[in-house]
């Protein structure tokens, strides 16, 4: 399943694997999107197909739930599991409070409410989306398109009184075209280089008329898993106060990373 892989894959997929064993039979488990969720559907599909593993998923993107459906995985609609007892995503950025950055793959509305819908989410991160602070990497805002540019207006003037370093949003695109959600919004990634106060910006944001949702997480995310490309995995849990490291090594002969310490 993991073939050649880069180092920033291999620290990907450790983290992937090792939140998969979290997946418990009964469970209705949240889907994140991006390339590291995608490694979790993978590795969830073959515990599936290959050890009877068996849950409901709800997924956060169309693309996460073309990928669950494909690789095996029962999918049902949010409304349908009403509760989820487990969701589990990649983020952009993660600070030493588990707050975060999401979005950057435009799935920031679904996955903001799945993950808010759950017992527990856990985050799954190479280790470069560590940060010190919030805001190197673009803020997502996801607008609606109906006077989109009004809107964007009313967030850069909104910056000016923020605690953040830069105030510049664009318009995300995809080719010649507004990239468009599955919600049929646009997002603005604000390029804010450093938030000073997360909280604050993420309540402020959420005021302004024409704004469906930000990136920031905050307060929602109970654990992360950082992966590194040796296959070390460091498990953070913020309720425990615990953090856990052991190693899954890669094995040539069937391609698969197996977990040293079992
Ligand atoms: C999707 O909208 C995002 O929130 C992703 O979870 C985030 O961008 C991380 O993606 P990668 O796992 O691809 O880095």
């Amino acid at each position: 399943m993991t073939g050649d892989l880069s180092p920033i894959d291999k620290a990907k997929f450790v983290a992937a694997k090792r939140a998969a064993d979290m997946v418990e039979d009964g469970m209705r488990v949240g889907l994140g999107t991006g390339s590291t969720a995608a490694w979790l559907v993978r590795c969830l599909g073959e515990m599936v197909r290959e050890q009877g593993l068996r849950f409901t998923a709800v997924p956060t993107s169309s693309r996460t739930a073309e990928l669950a459906r494909e690789v095996g995985i029962s999918v049902i609609s949010l409304d349908e599991a009403k509760w989820l007892d487990l969701t589990i995503d990649g983020a952009d950025e993660f600070d030493e409070d588990l707050n975060l950055i999401k979005g950057g793959g435009g799935a920031l509305l679904q996955e903001k409410i799945v993950a808010t819908a759950s017992d527990q989410m856990v985050v799954i991160a190479d280790a470069g989306k560590e940060v010190e602070t919030l805001g190197a990497f673009p803020l997502p805002v996801e607008i609606i398109p109906f006077g989109w540019q009004t809107t964007q207006a009313m967030i850069e003037e909104t910056l000016v009184s923020m605690d953040v370093l830069g105030r510049s949003a664009t318009l995300r695109m995809n080719g010649d075209a507004p990239f468009v959600t599955d919600e049929g919004n646009y997002i603005l990634d604000l390029h804010l280089k450093r938030i000073g106060n997360a909280r604050q910006l993420a309540m402020v944001l959420n005021q302004i008329p024409g704004v469906v949702e930000n990136g920031l997480f905050i307060d929602i995310c109970d654990t992360v898993i950082i992966g590194y490309g040796d296959g070390t995995v460091e498990t953070r849990d913020i309720n425990e106060g615990t953090v856990e490291q052991d190693k899954l090594d890669f094995v040539e002969t069937d391609n698969l990373f197996t977990d040293l310490a079992d």
